[in-house]
């Protein structure tokens, strides 16, 4: 049986609503497993909630309520835009779930059974906020940085598990597998990171400190570390401890962002090679979205809800977006300006413009059928030659996850044809009873590539481009991404050309 492409996202952390940084990576992970399904591949693809630990205790006590209503109520706020994002995960995940809660102690009572955790009195600092032990190495001029918050000197009997056994092994499988963790940058940041000894992880944290998580299984005076907690979920909604785990492990890739990068690269693979489980293929971790130049803050108000993007420019418009300009090797910045423009310039303008007048001209001068092909000239041969390199860039492009790049080859086949009918003007043709087999030609190509335009813009505007089919009246062929010169049968009628995107009102400076 073929593996199922497995793909995940971070499980997000419930202490407050989701922002523009964790729908953009849902939506990579989105388009993804919307591309795998069109080319026909089996395809999970899950996403949830991390919803233990200390914060989330906090958090629930400063509302008077329970962690697990809290729980709940930011659940609802997950669910809902992702509902409004057309995220199409195929299960969520919460870590208070009972299927979950088992596998986690599963895992740690295999860990244990193989005496690759150990119990130890630690002496040493502890920041509250990160909810981590933290070392004199992390001091920046003799202080701990700003975002580890309050450190406190703690002494605290804790399980740890045997994290530096590996760290040889480690290093080797990330010099072997060049392409495991990506981009680049990232990699060499984990490389020089291992140069250091690394020290064991400590996986446990006592309930009279914190309540809020799940039992360790050999010792019920301990929770999980929060961390081992989640991490596990990338394996116990698949089935692991039975069979159904090979259909989907390893996962094809854990996208995440570079602030997360050292727990997947680091403590998620040797936990799994101590219990001799495959590595995930590949980790991506991609950069961070920054507004207007800032970091986003709840304190500098600057934090951008994805609702308010959707319900003013639809859930299309906003998925391009994230898709288009989020960078992986470094920050991108969020800007309405920059947004206005994609949405006027790309949108409205390139697609929007081209699926409108190409099938508005079928009706005009064909009452709706698409013509068979006619005479053709060099320009045709030109324009097929560009679908055809960038069909065969999309497919790479998207393979790899590099959907800017991906965008750029759908893009050039927009823009040629938007030339192609410049240049080859119908509007004339049409008045030229001569020119008569010339215009089928051309509106049939023109009928063709925005067939073809439909799939390939299906897994990032899955809205647009079932309206683009329904007015191409696409509904009853097969979904496919290869471009035949007869993608469309013979005397096939379209439906009622409407405007994809309307322009934005407020214009782009
Ligand atoms: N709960 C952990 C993850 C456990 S995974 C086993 C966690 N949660 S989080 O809510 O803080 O989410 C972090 C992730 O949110 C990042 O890795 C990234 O996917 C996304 N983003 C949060 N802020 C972001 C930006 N400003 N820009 C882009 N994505 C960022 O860490």
């Amino acid at each position: 049986m073929d593996k199922t492409f497995y793909i995940t996202t971070p499980i997000y952390y419930v202490n407050d609503r989701p922002h523009l940084g964790h729908a953009s990576t849902t939506v990579w992970a989105d388009v993804q497993a919307r591309y795998r399904r069109l080319i026909g591949q089996k395809t999970f693809f899950l996403t949830g909630l991390d919803e233990h630990g200390m914060k989330v205790q906090q958090a629930a006590e400063k509302q008077g309520v329970s962690p697990q209503q809290h729980c709940d109520e930011m659940a609802r706020h997950f669910q809902e835009l992702w509902k409004n994002l057309l995220i199409s995960n195929d299960d969520f995940v919460r870590t208070t779930q009972e299927r979950h809660k088992i596998l986690v102690q599963k895992f740690l009572t295999e860990l244990h059974q193989r005496g690759a955790i150990y119990k130890k009195t630690y002496h040493g600092w502890y920041s509250k906020i990160a909810e981590q032990f933290v070392t004199e190495k992390e001091m920046v001029d003799g202080k701990f940085p700003a975002h580890l918050g309050d450190v406190i000197e703690l002494e605290e009997e804790n399980y740890f598990f045997k994290m530096s056994e590996h760290q040889p092994w480690l290093v080797k499988y990330i010099q072997d597998h060049p392409d495991w963790i990506q981009p680049e940058n990232r990699r060499n940041e984990i490389m020089s990171w291992l140069q250091k000894p690394l020290d064991d992880l400590c996986i446990s944290r006592p309930r009279s400190r914190l309540s809020w998580g799940i039992p360790v299984p050999f010792d019920s005076n301990y929770v999980t570390y929060v961390w081992v907690d989640a991490l596990v979920n990338y394996i116990s909604i698949v089935g692991y401890g039975s069979n159904r785990l090979a259909e989907f492990w390893p996962a094809d890739w854990h996208l995440i962002a570079k602030d997360i990068l050292t727990t997947h690269a680091v403590y998620w693979p040797t936990m799994l090679h101590a219990l001799d489980i495959e590595m995930p293929r590949h980790i991506l971790a991609h950069g961070f979205w920054l507004k207007d130049g800032q970091k986003m803050s709840k304190s500098l108000g600057n934090v951008v809800n994805p609702q308010e993007y959707v319900a003013k420019y639809g859930a299309d418009a906003f998925r391009y977006f994230l898709c288009r300009e989020l960078q992986l090797s470094n920050d991108s910045d969020f800007t309405d300006n920059r947004f206005l423009q994609r949405f006027n310039a790309d949108l409205a303008n390139d697609l929007g413009n081209l699926a409108n007048r190409s099938l508005s001209m079928i009706q005009r001068y064909r009452k709706g059928v698409v013509p068979d092909w006619g005479e053709k000239t060099a320009s045709d041969d030109e324009i097929v030659e560009v679908a055809r390199v960038s069909l065969a860039d999309y497919h790479k492009h998207m393979e790899a996850i590099a959907y800017h790049s991906a965008l750029e080859a759908v893009w050039k086949l927009i823009s040629r044809a938007n030339r192609y009918v410049d240049e080859n003007a119908p509007w004339k043709l049409a008045k030229d009873p001569a020119s008569s087999a010339r215009l089928d030609t051309v509106l049939r190509m023109l009928a063709e590539t925005t067939a073809l335009l439909s799939h390939l813009i299906a897994p990032f505007m899955p809205t647009i481009a079932g309206k683009l089919e329904e007015q191409l009246n696409m509904k009853t062929l097969p979904p496919t991404l290869v471009p035949t010169p007869n993608f469309l049968p013979a005397s096939h009628v379209i439906g009622k050309p409407e405007p994809l995107f309307p322009r934005q009102q407020v214009e782009a400076r």
